[in-house]
């Protein structure tokens, strides 16, 4: 196998059923070790499914990832089976075709709703209290055998589908969280299989979700509207062509199920007697025997506001086995799953009815109970009560960070254990892009405690925690993990999604973004911050060069300079107001338990290291885009802004206002000294700041993304390996030795006598300290793209600390890149795979930073010399 496409995909889509681009752009990946391939042209044929013969489009260029479609638009609910092939350059192999793939569009237009209606349950909402879940249903008729059918659903709410009893598709939460009042996603289904000719019953479920339920610390709810309801389109297309339209509109019935309350924060109440058996079949009737049927009534449709989402859905993604059962120094009986974990249980459970069962959630334990205080009042309860019938549960509106689970009312009749009771992890299903490894388990350890970070809270969008009641998309979290979180997976689709809402809420408050995204009202009044609000720029920024996605990088633009135009508040000198309120440098070890924005280093001083670093980044993009006035009109502004840095904040000796590790971090890495001399020196100063705090953490939101890379950019990667390999709090593998399994919001969540942190703010699961991951890619597995969207990557990895062996890799847009690399008593040996149509800058140890370019295939090199200073331990 010299080179072959191992996978065609449109746009940023993983399945492009139900998109909502009408001309997707086409990206391919490679396979294979042919040396040094390049492409040099593309063939892409198009089967339209209204056609019978293919299109076919030959194209002289080197393009594999985000091609344009080459032909006329697709129309709304339109398919095409497209495949590609690829020819090398020279006398280089081409390869064969693809495996055809089907891109679909959904509904493109407000009017090909054909009228559907957002239905709720004929009666008053609740008013002030949590909303019952609802069932909708109704029947009806096909009249001829079934070709293809498509339901297009969304919800005031969130919503599960069924067809005859069976569950429509495998999203959960959906359709996810957005800002509602912008942007409300639609998801698609082939229901094809689900359906017959004849009578057929479409049943939805509705939860309050996000839409309507009790969001941001308190009591406050309704944050969208006050009433569940959902909207569908069922579209079946007969054998025969016909089509038939099935929506939902005045004739369906409501009635409440068995679920009693289903909330985020606080779990599910599910009762088992109260189940409406057959609710989504056919022949059940609303009017006999299951009397509380009412009809429903038509609520304001989120016309102008349908989309079709750009993220992956939430989904189940694995399951995890019960590890051991506890009994608490009280008598209750604990589960413990090994890992903390966001999703829920699934139970396999039979006993007398009316037996109710409690299961109350929590991340740690505290004095050998469970410790629900870091909850706040985030109940993450769920209580089951039986019918006469084995029961097989799992939530539907609810999820939970936790890693155990105290249960109360377990019945005698099943043995309460791993065949009874599973963990299940949800979140957006997004594709695994990195993986890394290295001869250092405790490092290793780290790495999956920051992915499970990850999966914990990309949870449709960016969260700051999962477990007590916040749950928030926190934009500083965000902007401090995003480079890691586009090496572990691929987030392209996720970022824009969540980064369209950013900007549509940004945009309504001039230019400011609120500091969660999506708002809501519980923090509303806080106003423009650095950091925070920063993210408007980084996060586009650093997604260009993951992906490379120009488009993207465009349309993201705006906000990134209206955030610099009109959002930042700025004193006369243009930079940050001082009076306005800083998050600043959030949670930096020093901070007291009661203040986590207490840092060592100036909130202020923060605010404008950032601003010239933002400044910075617009002028790139603007120079990526080719707006060359706006190019140099921002390169002037970031300029000024250096020098008003340098003139507010150092003193002539480049001394600045705090000696602290971000407040060197911040210059070192943005670039902000006067010269070389001050530069070199400020380099070194944070280091022996660093030696002095006995290579432990001193940073916090702020400067913990960037120590290490600028350690690394000053040529002190072996300060920073030292930092790495502490084990003491602060420190990254505190939290691993500690027996941590995800990364913490404080680096000190759990004390060092076992105790949680006093503080309100003690979550188990915060992914910002883990954005360290970007580093250990880029330093120790040595990856990273050296252009955007990783034509070329640039490998340099750096061998350090007790580390003798690491290997990284990366799924790129061309394929998968790897570096393997060994340090023994011969010297370093590394091994790089590029993939086909890509490139690589090797830049090895102790070669001064000269690069060698490669072309695709795997390559070693070796560079004897290390075997003498590295301590190998042999
Ligand atoms: C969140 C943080 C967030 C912060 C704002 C907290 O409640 O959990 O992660 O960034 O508030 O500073």
């Amino acid at each position: 196998m010299a080179v072959r496409i191992s996978e065609v995909y449109f746009e940023h889509h993983r399945l492009a059923l139900g998109i909502g681009e009408s001309e997707p752009r086409i990206s391919w990946r490679f396979e294979g070790d042919a040396g040094n391939w390049t492409q040099d042209g593309y063939t892409i044929e198009i089967l339209r499914a209204s056609q019978s013969s293919p299109e076919t489009f030959e194209i002289g260029s080197p393009d594999s990832s985000l091609v344009p479609w080459p032909t006329v638009s697709l129309n709304s609910t339109e398919s095409a089976t497209v495949r590609v092939k690829a020819s090398g350059e020279g006398d280089h192999p081409d390869t064969v075709w693809s495996d055809p793939v089907t891109v679909e569009t959904g509904l493109l237009n407000d009017q090909d709703w054909s009228g559907a209606l957002m239905i709720a349950a004929d009666r008053e909402t609740e008013f002030n209290a949590t909303h019952r879940p609802i069932l909708l249903r109704n029947d009806f008729t096909l009249d001829s055998p079934i070709s293809s059918a498509r339901l297009y659903i969304t919800a005031y709410g969130m919503y599960e589908a069924y067809f005859n009893g069976a569950r429509v598709g495998t999203n959960v939460l959906a359709p996810g969280w957005q800002s509602y009042h912008y942007r409300h996603v639609y998801d698609t289904y082939d229901v094809t299989g689900l359906l017959l000719q004849g009578k057929n019953a479409i049943g939805i479920h509705v939860g309050e979700g996000w839409y309507s339920g009790r969001i941001g610390f308190e009591t406050e709810r309704n944050l969208y509207g006050d009433t569940l309801a959902a909207m569908a389109l069922l579209v079946v297309t007969g054998q025969d062509g016909t089509k038939q339209y099935i929506r939902t509109d005045e004739s369906w019935a409501s009635a409440f199920g068995a679920v009693i309350t289903s909330e985020i924060y606080d779990g599910e109440t599910y009762d088992s007697r109260l189940e409406k058996k057959g609710w989504s079949e056919p022949d059940y009737h609303t009017t006999d025997g299951a009397g509380d049927w009412i009809g429903v009534k038509q609520l304001e449709a989120p016309y102008g506001r349908l989309f079709a989402p750009d993220g992956p859905p939430i989904r189940r993604i694995e399951e995890v086995t019960l590890k051991k059962m506890i009994t608490s120094p009280s008598g209750k009986t604990i589960l413990d799953f090994g890992q903390n974990l966001v999703g829920w249980l699934r139970l396999n459970v039979t006993g007398p009815e009316g037996q109710s069962i409690k299961m109350v959630h929590t991340e740690v334990l505290e004095n050998g109970e469970v410790a629900t205080r870091p909850l706040r009042t985030a109940k993450q309860t769920d209580n089951v009560t039986l019918s006469t019938e084995p029961l097989e549960w799992e939530p539907t509106f609810t999820y939970h960070g936790f890693r155990y689970v105290e249960v109360t009312g377990w019945p005698g009749e099943t043995v309460l254990g791993p065949d009874s009771i599973k963990a299940i992890v949800v979140h957006s299903d997004m594709e695994e892009t990195g993986s890394f490894e290295c001869s250092n388990s405790l490092l290793n350890k780290l790495h999956s405690n920051v992915k499970w970070s990850m999966k914990g809270n990309f949870m449709s969008v960016p969260t700051d925690c999962p477990q007590r009641d916040e749950r928030l998309g926190w934009t500083g979290d965000a902007h401090a993990f995003s480079p890691t979180a586009n090496f572990l997976y691929d987030t392209s689709g996720f970022w824009r999604g969540w980064l369209k809402d950013a900007q549509s809420e940004q945009l309504a408050r001039n230019g400011v973004p609120p500091v969660v995204v999506p708002n809501v009202p519980a923090v509303d009044n806080v106003g423009p911050t650095a950091v925070w609000g920063d993210v408007i720029v980084a996060n586009p920024w650093n997604a260009y060069n993951s992906f490379g996605d120009l488009q993207d990088l465009e349309a993201q633009y705006q906000g990134a300079k209206a955030w610099l135009d009109t959002g930042i508040p700025r004193n006369e000198m243009g930079m940050w107001n001082r009076s306005v309120f800083q998050y600043g440098d959030w949670l930096d070890p020093l901070s007291p338990p009661e203040d986590a924005g207490a840092a060592t280093t100036d909130a202020t001083y923060v605010a404008d290291a950032y601003l010239v670093y933002v400044t910075g980044l617009v002028e790139k993009m603007a120079t990526a885009l080719g707006l060359v006035d706006e190019a140099i009109q921002y390169q002037t502004a970031a300029s000024d802004l250096k020098r008003k840095f340098i003139q507010t904040r150092m003193n002539a000796d480049g001394i600045v206002q705090n000696e602290t590790q971000t407040g060197l971090t911040l210059p070192l890495y943005f670039n902000l000294f006067p010269s070389a001399e001050q530069t070199a020196a400020a380099a070194q100063r944070l280091d022996n700041i660093i030696i002095a705090n006995k290579y432990l953490v001193g940073t916090g939101f702020a400067g913990t993304h960037l120590l290490g890379l600028t350690l690394t950019k000053h040529n002190l990667t072996d300060t920073f390996y030292q930092m790495l390999l502490q084990t003491t709090v602060p420190s990254w593998l505190y939290q691993v030795v500690m027996d941590g399994t995800t990364t913490w919001e404080r680096w000190d969540s759990l004390l060092p006598d076992g105790s949680v942190n006093p503080g309100s703010m003690t979550s188990f699961n915060h992914y910002a300290f883990g954005s360290v991951a970007n580093w250990i890619y880029q330093t120790i597995g040595g990856l990273s793209p050296a252009e955007p969207g990783w034509k070329t990557t640039k490998v340099q990895p750096i061998p350090g600390g007790d580390i003798t062996e690491a290997k990284a890799s990366y799924l790129s847009p061309y394929g998968r890149v790897s570096s393997e690399w060994e340090v023994d008593s011969t010297g370093f040996h590394l091994t790089v795979v590029v993939p086909p149509n890509a490139f690589a800058e090797v830049i090895l140890p102790l070669s001064g930073g000269t690069s060698q370019r490669v072309g695709s295939g795997t390559h070693t090199f070796e560079v004897p010399e290390l075997a003498d200073w590295v301590d190998v331990g042999q």
